[in-house]
């Protein structure tokens, strides 16, 4: 079978740990035999700089043309001044759009030979194992107006929460469809008690949970569910939020895992086997932005990035032992004390980039 994969590693260290996913991709078509290929496409402040855009036509005909899309990360200084037009984010937030991938899975597992990467105790990170769902197309990512004007009275800016119940619907049974698949129980986190958007979405949330009567249903403040994910993390299965709580809560979740740099993200307008959707493309990428501080030196942690990978061959392809098989290799090459510098803080063997990406592909 012959699969199509847009890959757009995009600034920063997006292009080292894409380098070191296709790696691994490869090492698993050899294992498996699969023919991947890859087709790259530009994305962010580099397509910037060449095409005057984020997202240029061909890089959106080769997503359009591809069955999956293994992305990097976007930004950087060189494209923050705060009065330009265009910026490097905008790429991403349209291919999410346009793909209506309104679905963003992050799970966060703790791993056991990493437990004292986390300036968490170790007690607190035992049996951790939860799933972030964040709603990707909605809320204060898109809502209009969006701007920023000039009054008599100074300067004024805007950004929208808005959220229909259609979008509310279809994230929520998504949270409740991955509970059903985990421990059955499903946090819905929102501001309630200050937010309309938020008063619209609990009602949905208890009118979608009848239709689950197994799953059980708690609802959660975001304020208290920033304390309870570091305080009593392991008391979570599935969390499901709105767009910019959920991207403020998955970093905080990372710090269970031991650093950004090993989270993994999957965004997709369905679950899998769930028909009756716009478009059937989905994107993997790491949580971890494009670290500009890291940039150039080789030290990212590919981790990330591989592992976003593994989501893409079970969930775009159904590929569960191929991805097992770079789920267990990563374990292994931690196991066996291979730290990139994020995750080096109980010592282990420090190596670059290139290295762990080699001996993840090594074990496969
Ligand atoms: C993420 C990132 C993006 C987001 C940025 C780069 C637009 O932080 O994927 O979490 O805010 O969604
Ligand atoms: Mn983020």
């Amino acid at each position: 079978m012959k699969i199509s994969i847009a890959v757009l590693p995009g600034d920063g260290i997006g292009p080292e740990v894409i380098t070191e996913s296709i790696k691994v991709l490869e090492a698993v078509g050899n294992r498996f035999g699969h023919d991947f290929q890859i087709k790259s496409g530009r994305v962010g402040g580099n397509a910037i700089d060449d095409y005057g855009t984020p997202l240029p036509q061909e890089t959106i005909d080769t997503c359009n043309d591809s069955d999956a899309i293994l992305f990097g990360a976007v930004g950087g200084p060189k494209w923050d001044d705060p009065n330009v037009d265009v910026r490097p984010e905008d790429g991403i937030l349209a291919i999410r759009k346009s793909l209506g991938l309104f679905a963003n899975l992050r799970p966060v597992k703790v791993y056991p030979s990493l437990i004292n990467s986390s300036p968490l105790k170790p007690e607190v990170l035992k049996g951790v194992d939860m799933m972030v769902l964040r709603e990707l197309t909605g809320g204060l990512y898109f809502g209009k107006p969006k701007k920023r004007w000039n009054t008599a009275r100074g300067r004024r800016g805007v950004d929208t929460l808005k959220y229909t119940e259609t979008e509310i619907v279809r994230i929520l049974e998504v949270g409740f469809e991955l509970a059903m698949e985990r421990r059955k129980k499903l946090t819905s986190v929102d501001k309630q008690n200050v937010l309309e958007s938020s008063r619209l979405w609990r009602e949905i949330a208890v009118e979608v949970g009848e239709r689950y009567p197994e799953v059980e249903l708690d609802h959660i403040l975001v304020d208290n569910a920033a304390m309870q994910l570091i305080r009593n993390p392991s008391d979570f299965d599935v969390i499901v939020s709105e767009n910019t709580f959920g991207d403020i809560l998955s970093d905080e979740a990372s710090v269970l895992s031991g650093s950004m740099g090993m989270l993994p993200s999957a965004s997709l307008s369905s679950l899998p086997g769930n028909s009756g959707t716009s478009s059937k493309v989905s994107l993997y990428e790491p949580i971890h932005g494009s670290a500009p501080d890291i940039a150039g030196k080789g030290i990212a942690n590919p981790i990330g990035s591989i592992l976003s990978t593994a989501m893409m061959l079970r969930l775009s392809f159904g590929m569960h032992q191929e991805a097992d098989c770079i789920e267990k290799s990563i374990d292994a090459a931690l196991s066996e004390g291979y730290r990139t510098a994020d995750i080096s803080s109980d010592g282990g063997n420090q190596v670059n980039t290139i290295v762990m990406g080699d001996v993840i592909a090594g074990a496969i």
